[in-house]
């Protein structure tokens, strides 16, 4: 049976995974956290936390609220910055057999070209995820992903100075989400990661105050899965590079949906707060599926509710 994806396949260097299930940005730290509760080697691949130019402390306590089917964050892109990244994490990497994405943000589009081009030739990177779609990030993040022609101007920034295959990670907060994803894949982007969170708030209504110290966070978890499903679906009408699902994927079913509905490869977030094996449940979930369907390689499935 093979599960492996390409997901750059644009790119010189290209990405082969061996299978389509990625951990996603911010929930699974370094990966170096989680790697005493299952062989984490087993993964198709690792996306890091958000990382910036100089490490940021992130916004006020409580950061996150637990929601109905999802949960808020707010954390606000908390890292040691790019520096100690390359200098403590990515030598661990180096080691590794699963690959790992960095994925970075800024505030203006120059500290996404300069966090990018520090990364370029890294041992133990081997990819770079560009956030354009926190909620969190005040100048930055999202204000850059909802807009075709800035969404484009950092993705150009980015390719000029990376070797590295490129993938973009995109808001739901775009009013066409298919306009931001035409001008992302013209503009360089090896792939497309597509959902980042929903902008959200809960309210205290003892306290009379928003719960989360931030007052706003970013909704994920099951409650988001539908609207990230149409994302990818649309997305994958309009451009012809990889995209990698994400948004309440917690079983090998909602896995196997945004497969079918075009995506190449997944990412599994918010369910591996309630069960950290989540991204292997799914992976085992997904195989179990083929073997019993009859179906010899994943590719067979990539996008077969679209046909
Ligand atoms: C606690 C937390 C921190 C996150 N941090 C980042 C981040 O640093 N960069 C990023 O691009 N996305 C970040 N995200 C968004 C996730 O990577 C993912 O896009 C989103 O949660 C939807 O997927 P899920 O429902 O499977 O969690 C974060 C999400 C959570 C819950």
């Amino acid at each position: 049976m093979d599960l492996s994806v390409q997901i750059a396949p644009k790119s010189p260097r290209g990405l082969l995974l061996n299978n389509p299930v990625m951990t996603a940005s911010g929930t699974f730290g370094y990966g170096t956290e989680d790697s005493h509760m299952y062989d984490i080697q087993k993964l198709g691949a690792i996306v890091c936390k958000g990382t910036t130019l100089e490490p940021r402390d992130g916004n006020p306590q409580p950061r996150v609220a637990e929601t109905a089917s999802g949960m808020l964050n707010s954390i606000g892109l908390e890292n040691i910055g790019v520096n100690a990244l390359i200098k403590e994490k990515a030598p661990v990497w180096a080691g590794w057999q699963v690959p790992v994405i960095v994925n970075i943000a800024g505030e203006t589009v120059e500290e996404h070209a300069r966090v990018a081009g520090l990364l370029d030739n890294v041992d133990g990177i081997s990819g770079i995820e560009v956030n354009i779609s926190s909620p969190n990030l005040k100048g930055g993040g999202a204000e850059f992903g909802v807009n075709p022609d800035t969404a484009a101007e950092v993705t150009e920034a980015v390719r000029k100075v990376t070797s590295l295959p490129v993938l973009v990670k995109l808001t739901p907060s775009a009013p066409d989400i298919t306009a931001v994803a035409r001008a992302v894949a013209e503009a360089g982007a090896d792939a497309l990661t597509l959902i980042n969170t929903l902008k959200g708030m809960a309210i205290d209504i003892h306290a009379r105050r928003p719960v989360l110290g931030n007052v706003t966070g970013g909704l994920s978890g099951p409650a988001i899965k539908p609207v990230a499903l149409y994302m990818v679906y649309e997305a994958a009408g309009v451009v012809d590079i990889p995209i990698i699902g994400c948004g309440g994927i917690a079983t090998a079913g909602d896995a196997l949906e945004f497969i079918m509905a075009g995506a190449t490869a997944i990412q599994a977030g918010t369910a591996g707060f309630s069960n950290p094996h989540a991204p292997l449940d799914i992976l085992e979930g997904i195989e179990l599926f083929m073997e019993k369907e009859g179906i010899d390689s994943l590719s067979d499935l990539i996008g077969a509710a679209r046909r």
